[in-house]
């Protein structure tokens, strides 16, 4: 599928094919797509809940309205940050990269974010969504659909999934084959009030 059509075509679908199975290659495609996508200094805060266990994924859905796709989708995946992942181990992010870059770019994350909380969470938050529609279209290429979700309570999903202190909960998405086309779309905002010229 070309990536337009992969754009254009991606929807938020609510209904899925309880008996669909995604197999573990394919799992595993999906999960090595997704994590092509860019994050600051190559952090890759994301890290991929996948929520295998009835019973869990029952939880889940009491936790985010009942909504159907949480368990009748293929995947139920939570997308979590690691809020703190630019202070471990941050030479890990560039173990493939040429020595005179990781010379340069490894010593510069400390400083850039240490002590800057705000900082530290926003781009967290950035890396998921990059990830998040990474992973959305991958799996519109791979033939599935998708659903990403925050409607749901997010202190009890923590509890769930066991979060740690340090990491965040950025959304839900499922994945799965569709059994109804999603809504209509609610339409989008002219592109004169989306793009300013220079500044506003
Ligand atoms: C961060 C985020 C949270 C969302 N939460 C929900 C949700 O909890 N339940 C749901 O059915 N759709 C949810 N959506 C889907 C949006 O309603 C949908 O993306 C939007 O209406 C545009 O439609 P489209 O994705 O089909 O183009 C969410 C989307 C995003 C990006």
């Amino acid at each position: 599928m070309h990536i337009k059509e992969a754009i254009r075509s991606r929807r938020a679908v609510k209904n899925f094919d309880p008996a669909h199975k995604i197999s573990a290659a394919e799992q595993a495609e999906l999960f090595g797509l997704a994590q092509q996508s860019p994050s600051s200094f190559n952090i890759q805060h994301w890290r991929f809940v996948n929520v295998t266990d009835t019973a869990t994924r029952q939880a889940i859905q009491d936790a985010a309205w009942g909504q159907a796709q949480v368990t009748e989708a293929s995947l139920l995946l939570v997308l979590c940050a690691d809020i703190a992942a630019w202070s471990k181990q941050p030479e890990r992010y560039f173990a493939s990269a040429p020595q005179p870059v990781r010379d340069a770019l490894v010593p510069m994350i400390k400083p850039f974010y240490e002590g800057r909380e705000q900082v530290q969470r926003d781009e967290a938050m950035r890396s998921v969504g990059l990830v998040a529609q990474t992973l959305m279209l991958a799996a519109k290429g791979m033939g599935y659909d998708t659903c990403p979700m925050i409607g749901f309570d997010a202190g009890k999903v923590g509890e769930i999934i066991k979060l740690p202190a340090d990491h965040a909960i950025g959304m839900l998405i499922v994945v799965g084959k569709a059994t109804k086309p999603a809504h209509p779309k609610g339409g989008y905002l002219p592109l004169s009030t989306i793009v300013v010229e220079n500044h506003f």
